[in-house]
């Protein structure tokens, strides 16, 4: 059954493995033959084309998936977007736009924080979208759209599938209510297959794990632009299963305070895909490296170098998120298992949280 482990010893793996056919999901659910968006209501389109700002708000890796989504939003359709932690909303809400339209993103469709804004929002009378995995959630049923992450039951308590699901998904609407001059079809299509192809070299990513983060109880991920975004969720997986401490940094901020912390050994992740800053990240990895880290890059094929870690295959930058993310689940997967822990099952935290 579709919430069976099968073969895979852990739910995650098997979660880390569907993210390819949950991409294809998404895209025969949302584009029709031609190419053309279906499945999306006309209001959602007109709401969101009618707002002056939106607002992602969300929680978690739900929350990270909006720091990605957000660079789609802008670009294609030329609304400032906002994205915003669901609990620090709730109880301090910004100063919003004449016209705002709001997005929750949430797995689950119950977590309590952001339940909370959406119960606010709706007091003040404002329009609002959830995309979520579980249809029928309160979260889907208190906005008044919805839209489905077609991830399937998603039961690790690491959150995989669900954030690559919203990126998708996010694409998508932001494709729909702009006018991103990309066949963005097409280039979801190129991308669902480069995930595979990543998938398929996991033997790669046990031995990075094991040979970076043996003995170590801290770690770092830089990146910039859409790399930061994908940084503070790969650390996020890195520290939640494997109690690694890890940090998530936007590659050029290091210098003002944290690259104190490099010490001999210290293990640095770099995340380099978007060609307007490859060269910034390249000087930034050289001055942790010269402070005695062991820096591991992972790069798009065509800004790679001879020494880097692993190289993902090209796909459209604005999607190379997709890709990059899945040499960071793999990582935290194997450095778990290197520590015999229990991936699925990390201490203190629940799969969905539904008390504020
Ligand atoms: C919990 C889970 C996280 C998830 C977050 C938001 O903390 O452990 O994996 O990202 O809730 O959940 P949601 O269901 O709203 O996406």
């Amino acid at each position: 059954s579709e919430t069976d482990k099968g073969i895979y010893p852990y739910y995650m793996l098997k979660e880390i493995d569907e993210q390819v056919v949950v991409a294809h999901t998404l895209a025969q659910y949302y584009f029709d033959e031609a190419g053309q968006i279906r499945n999306i209501d006309d209001k959602i389109i007109e709401a969101i084309k009618a707002a002056d700002r939106l607002y992602i708000v969300a929680a978690g890796t739900s929350y990270h998936a909006g720091l990605v989504g957000k660079r789609y939003f802008e670009q294609w359709t030329g609304i400032p977007t906002e994205v915003h932690i669901s609990s620090e909303f709730a109880y301090d809400q910004p100063l919003l736009s004449q016209h705002p339209f709001f997005i929750f993103l949430s797995q689950s469709g119950e977590t309590a924080d952001s339940r909370e804004v959406l119960d606010n929002i709706v007091k003040q009378g404002f329009p609002s979208l959830t995309v979520a995995n579980v249809m029928n959630s309160t979260l889907t049923r208190e906005a008044d759209f919805a839209l489905p992450l077609l991830a399937g039951p998603e039961i690790a308590v690491a959150s995989t599938k669900a954030y690559t699901a919203q990126i998708i998904v996010e694409a998508i609407l932001a494709h729909a209510a702009g006018n991103s001059h990309v066949d963005l079809k097409n280039e979801l299509a190129k991308a669902a297959v480069e995930m595979q192809v990543i998938i398929d070299q996991k033997a790669a990513f046990k031995t990075i794990a094991e040979e970076a983060l043996r003995g170590h109880q801290s770690a770092f991920y830089i990146g910039r632009g859409l790399d930061a975004a994908v940084a503070v969720e790969a650390a996020l997986k890195l520290k939640e299963i494997s109690y690694i401490q890890t940090e998530g940094f936007a590659a050029g901020e290091l210098k003002h305070g944290t690259i104190s912390l490099i010490e001999e050994g210290t293990p640095v992740f770099a995340l380099l895909t978007q060609s307007k800053t490859a060269g910034l990240v390249r000087g930034e990895i050289a001055q942790v490296a010269a402070r005695g880290a062991n820096t591991v890059i992972i790069s798009g094929k065509s800004l790679a170098k001879k020494n880097d870690a692993f190289v993902l295959p090209d796909v459209n930058e604005l999607l190379m998120p997709l890709l990059t993310v899945i040499p960071a689940q793999l990582i935290a997967y194997y450095a778990t298992l290197d520590r015999n822990l229990d991936v699925d099952r990390p201490r203190n935290l629940a799969k969905s949280v539904t008390v504020q």
